[in-house]
């Protein structure tokens, strides 16, 4: 009678102490699922807290963290240090890139053209003075050009078929000193020539309208005199960074393979990028914070990437960094990238190529074992996961959508930051490595 007693009184007291600190500290998991969370599962999500992940935020987000600025040096430092009192040794891998300032002043004027015209400097134009006769030079191919003699003259070039930058140096091959490109349809357009070429001629845009007005202009008045003046543009070597961290496997255990958890660290001009993307970047610090006693035979590397606004610069020389071996072994990238806005829609999981991989698979593992619900995936191409796709990695970006209007604007601060969001988050990346590094774990076992 009194062993049934006792027997009771600890069934009951097992029963509250597995059920009760589950139930009650974490509501995240699906109800159903709850039985199945392991000890190192439980470790890793109730060590997850969106506390950190937010102040974090809140630090790297009081100025914009525009790459090759001071403000992107002192955020580098700041996760470095970060990285570093989690016990981590950090590596700050630099880079450079050019880049553009636009001219303080411009001005295209023709010899009796009256009507007034609007040219847009191209990115990257260089600076010039010169005047000289307009020939109309068709597209600008090399082949149309053969004929031309453009010595010492502007040439008046169609938008369309090859590249704007392509036309400029065929044009500067055959001796023009200046460029003028017309639109051949009507509405904005990007004029950026994708990068500095300081030996081509000073190129301007003008419209359709304009474009087809001056074409019958010098066709009338064949001889006509142009004027190109581009002045104060100038071009700078900058020096961006990528801060990585690395969770070296059990030396006795390595499996050989290697996870990269990821996030861009800078910002675009006047932004304090608080959802784009400090949030990756604090998130992946807390991945970090909390991984790191986790015992894994995949080698695990956090790295924040910089210039990913400028073009996805620094995670594309992080992986032209890597050597074949190293690369082969990358079996996935978490690309966490505005993962944390109140205004923004559901989480999605994206793809370059639509399709799922081990980053998608482990994802919705994670999500439906916690939420009940996998998280959805489709197409898309806008952040650092791509430099990894295209070197055959599989990697997805983790993005709400849709998004937040105001991304790349003044208004992305950390008052618009949903704690429950980064949480939601985190512990579906954090359930999607643990569940990969621990089913290699008991395979090489
Ligand atoms: N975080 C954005 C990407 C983004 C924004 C994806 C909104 C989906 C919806 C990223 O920092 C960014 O701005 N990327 C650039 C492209 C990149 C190649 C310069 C973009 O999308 O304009
Ligand atoms: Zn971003």
């Amino acid at each position: 009678m009194r062993y049934s007693i006792n027997k009771i009184i600890l069934t009951i007291i097992l029963g509250i102490a597995t059920v009760v600190p589950i139930v009650a500290f974490s509501p995240h998991f699906a109800s159903t699922e709850f039985e199945e969370m392991n000890a190192l599962e439980t470790q890793v999500l109730w060590g997850i807290n969106a506390e950190n992940i937010y102040n974090n935020i809140k630090t790297l987000s009081e100025s914009p963290r525009v790459a090759g600025t001071e403000q992107e040096k002192k955020a580098v430092g700041y996760i470095k240090k970060e990285f570093e009192s989690y016990g981590y040794k950090t590596e700050v891998q630099s880079f450079t890139f050019n880049s553009y300032t636009p001219p303080q002043s411009f001005a295209l004027s023709i010899d009796g053209f009256s009507q007034s015209l609007h040219p847009v400097v191209f990115e990257y134009s260089v600076n010039g003075n010169v005047s000289g006769e307009i020939v109309a030079a068709g597209l600008g191919k090399m082949e149309e050009l053969q004929s031309l003699n453009l010595t010492g003259k502007i040439a008046l070039i169609q938008r369309g078929e090859i590249t704007f930058a392509d036309k400029i140096s065929n044009a500067t091959a055959k001796g023009a000193i200046g460029v003028i490109i017309y639109n051949h349809e009507s509405g904005a357009i990007n004029v950026s020539l994708g990068d500095t070429n300081k030996t081509s001629a000073p190129a301007v845009l003008l419209t359709k309208a304009e474009g087809n007005d001056l074409v019958s202009h010098i066709s009338k008045n064949p001889g006509t005199i142009g004027k190109l003046d581009i002045e104060g543009a100038s071009f700078n070597e900058k020096t961006s960074s990528n801060v990585i961290a690395i969770k070296k496997p059990m030396q006795t255990k390595s499996n050989n393979n290697i996870i990269v958890i990821g996030a861009h660290h800078d910002s675009v001009l006047g932004a304090p990028g608080a959802n784009d993307d400090a949030s990756g970047t604090a998130m992946t610090l807390e991945l970090a914070r909390v991984l790191k006693n986790i015992s894994s035979n995949t080698e695990i590397r956090f790295v924040t990437f910089g210039a990913e606004e400028l073009g996805l610069l620094g995670s594309s020389h992080y992986v032209e960094s890597l050597s074949e071996d190293e690369k082969s072994r990358i079996v996935a990238n978490f690309n966490l990238d505005m993962v944390g806005s109140k205004n923004a829609g559901e989480l999605i999981l994206q793809t370059v190529d639509g399709k799922p991989n081990l980053v998608t698979d482990l994802s919705q593992a994670a999500s439906k074992k916690l939420n009940g619900e996998p998280t959805p995936y489709n197409q898309g191409e806008r952040s650092d996961h791509v430099s990894f796709a295209e070197a055959g990695i599989p990697a997805a970006l983790f993005i709400h959508n849709p998004t937040e209007e105001w991304y790349h604007t003044p208004q992305d601060t950390i008052d618009k930051i949903s704690k429950e969001k980064l949480q939601d988050v985190a512990e579906i990346v954090g359930l999607a490595i643990l569940n990969q590094i621990t089913i290699e774990s008991k395979r090489s076992k």
